[in-house]
């Protein structure tokens, strides 16, 4: 039995790999300092004799017995990201680097949970792992974007200065049940505007492209990578089916038989036009390939989402 680590086991992607994990029955360990995580996501896991909490925030050294750690401690939204950018930076770069370092000492496997976010706006279409990116180093999304980069290369100098074995994945826009209704990200604000019959907000004109990967996909493919030994990464993860934001807002108002209208509003700063995995190595490595189509995952979103909004 393998004993793992998640950071950020009790947020959104972090609750489903735990339970996944659980399930397969390894001795897993949540740690999470619940800032955009929730009890609620995890607590089915509390009756299991393999799985535990740990309430500890990654900025602060911690000293564990682990044979692999998945580090997905961040917030990942940008209303969370933003809110104290300066602790969003010390949790990328001061976290990961604790991380490694008990990765380090206790010899265990780390998967870094990057973030197709270090494209930045990408000049390149689709983005291959090769693609060095476009992101505004001074702009109110670096705080995220950079952390992140910056998280990558400790990885790699931790692997080349101590041998540590690490993976890195870049995951691009996922969803599911377990996001926050706050959470401030495209599928959640559409479906919670939707059911609300709320006015759906749509930055800029709407013909700006996204690819949705539902969670079960993106957690499948991270195990997967982490299990191989033949490649360190960075691999991209996510879904390459690519729509516009409009069509995503439609399709919401159609599966929630919604009232709402669409309404449009200037696009944030730095926002990117256009984004879309390159999946090709994803493919050839772990034989990885998304299989819920969006109208499947956002009708399971849906459901969701209206037990947390009216149970
Ligand atoms: N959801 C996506 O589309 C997406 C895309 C790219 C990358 N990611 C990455 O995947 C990871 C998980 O994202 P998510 O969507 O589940 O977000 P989330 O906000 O739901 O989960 C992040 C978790 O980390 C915890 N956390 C934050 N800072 C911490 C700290 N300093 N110490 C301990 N715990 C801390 C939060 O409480 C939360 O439970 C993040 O690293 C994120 O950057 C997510």
């Amino acid at each position: 039995m393998k004993t793992i680590l998640v950071t950020g086991g009790a947020g959104f992607i972090g609750s489903h790999l735990c339970d996944v994990l659980v399930k397969q029955g390894n001795y897993v360990i949540c740690l999470d300092n619940f800032f955009t995580g929730r009890k609620e996501n995890i607590k089915h896991l509390l009756d299991y004799d393999n799985f535990e909490i740990i309430r500890h925030d990654i900025i602060d050294p911690i000293k564990l017995e682990v044979d692999e750690i998945y580090n997905l401690a961040c917030p990942a939204s940008p209303v969370h990201y933003q809110y104290n950018a300066i602790k969003t930076l010390k949790t990328s770069i001061l976290g990961t680097m604790n991380m490694l370092g008990l990765a380090k000492r206790v010899k265990a496997k780390i998967l870094q949970a990057s973030t197709s976010e270090v494209y930045g706006d990408p000049q390149i279409h689709p983005q291959p792992e090769t693609y060095r990116g476009n992101v505004n180093p001074i702009g109110p999304r670096a705080c995220y974007d950079e952390g992140k980069r910056a998280a990558e290369t400790l990885c790699f100098d931790y692997h080349r200065q101590h041998n540590v074995d690490i993976r890195v994945i870049r995951i691009f826009n996922t969803y599911g049940p377990n996001m926050q209704i706050n959470d401030g990200r495209v599928v959640s604000n559409f479906i919670v505007q939707a059911l609300k019959n709320e006015d759906i907000t749509v930055y800029g004109d709407g013909k700006q492209t996204r690819s949705f990967c539902y969670v079960s996909d993106l957690v499948r493919g991270m195990v997967d990578f982490m299990n191989q030994d033949k490649h360190l990464g960075p691999i991209n993860l996510g879904n390459d089916g690519e729509f516009t934001i409009l069509e995503l807002a439609e399709k919401v108002i159609k599966l929630t038989n919604s009232k709402s209208k669409i309404v449009f509003k200037p696009l944030p700063e730095d926002d990117p036009l256009q984004r879309k995995p390159d999946l090709t190595l994803a493919r050839k490595l772990i034989h990885y390939e998304p299989t819920i189509p969006l109208e499947e995952g956002l009708i399971k979103t849906i459901e969701y989402f209206k037990k947390r909004l009216y149970a």
